[in-house]
């Protein structure tokens, strides 16, 4: 079957983004490419966007399809985390927009091989570079029960992590929990739910968001991407991020109100010492989420949530 990825909100990314020809943009997630082949197209005759993306078979994917734009876009296999150093060197050192859209992509919930999706039957890795880093699998062989609950309770705000961690460790004294399709068994046996009340999500969806922010240290990678996009941005360059669950979008929001900030000294303080201005304001109200009709077409974009600032010269 072939994997279609929809990009999530794209009227809108478009719309804040505001691409023009001759700009230079970066799309710090390609994944399946479809909002880089939007931004290219509004940046018709002559803009150029560098995309990112940490896994390298989205970059080879994109580059193939995408191939019509020929040097407009330039793809580098690179976490966003180094965003300062590889933008710079792949000319890309000032850009007028840089677009985030966070988590995993279609393609690579729908890979079994990877461990992503609850049906998956392949090894549990869940990593987006398969090059650095442990494979989710090796975190639930080795953590103890007390490190397994605190990472379900801190990145999927898991109600029940201290039964699932438990479970976890009494089975694999006999059989390792080495595949999504396992996790996913063993999480529905110890949250059965309740039958009158039909889930909107897998019971596991919580344990396999908090899996996949740990194995990909996805929230610190986003603080060291907004902070990086900061240097990069022109006066009047435009900052997009799509967030999914509320830890990022919590990072994000917060990064855009201390950055939209004046002074921070403490209000006890009569003259101003810290020197500090503002260096963004924000371009959409405070935030936005998709139509009904969008969710309806797309249920992957229902938790979408779309925040978008420009630079200010300071
Ligand atoms: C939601 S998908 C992007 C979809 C894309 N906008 C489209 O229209 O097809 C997110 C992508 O970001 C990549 N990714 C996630 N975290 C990353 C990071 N820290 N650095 C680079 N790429 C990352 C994932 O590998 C995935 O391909």
């Amino acid at each position: 079957m072939e994997v279609l990825h929809s990009p999530v909100m794209q009227d809108e990314v478009l719309g804040a983004l505001a691409p023009q020809a001759g700009s230079l943009q970066i799309d710090a997630t390609v994944g399946g490419g479809g909002h880089t082949e939007r931004i290219l197209e509004a940046a018709n005759p002559d803009g150029r966007v560098l995309g990112f993306d940490a896994d390298e078979a989205a970059i080879a994917r994109v580059g193939q399809r995408l191939s019509r734009f020929g040097d407009r876009l330039v793809l580098r296999c690179a976490n966003f985390r180094e965003l300062a150093d590889v933008a710079p060197e792949a000319g890309f050192g000032a850009v007028d927009g840089l677009f985030f859209d966070l988590g995993l992509s279609s393609f690579q919930l729908a890979d079994r091989e990877r461990g992503f999706g609850f049906r998956a039957g392949g090894p549990l890795d869940m990593r987006f570079d398969a090059t650095h880093g442990v494979p989710a699998a090796e975190l639930l062989s080795t953590l103890d029960a007390d490190g397994l609950a605190s990472l379900f309770r801190r990145y999927g705000e898991e109600p029940a992590a201290w039964r699932i961690a438990k479970a976890i460790v009494a089975e694999r004294a006999s059989t390792p929990v080495g595949t999504a399709e396992a996790l996913a068994a063993l999480v529905e046996r110890v949250v059965p739910g309740n039958p009158r009340q039909p889930r909107r999500t897998h019971p596991a969806t919580r344990v396999f968001q908090a899996l996949r922010i740990a194995v990909n240290d996805e929230l610190g990678a986003l603080e060291a991407g907004l902070a990086a996009a900061m240097d990069l941005l022109r006066p009047g360059g435009r900052l997009v991020v799509l967030s999914y669950h509320s830890l990022e979008d919590r990072i994000v929001k917060q990064f855009l109100a201390g950055e939209r900030r004046g002074c921070i000294c403490p209000p006890q303080v009569p003259i101003c010492v810290c020197g500090h201005t503002p260096r963004l304001r924000l371009v959409t109200r405070p935030s936005q989420t998709p139509s009904d009709a969008e969710i309806a077409a797309n249920p992957r974009a229902r938790s979408a949530r779309l925040r978008a600032a420009e630079r200010l010269a300071a």
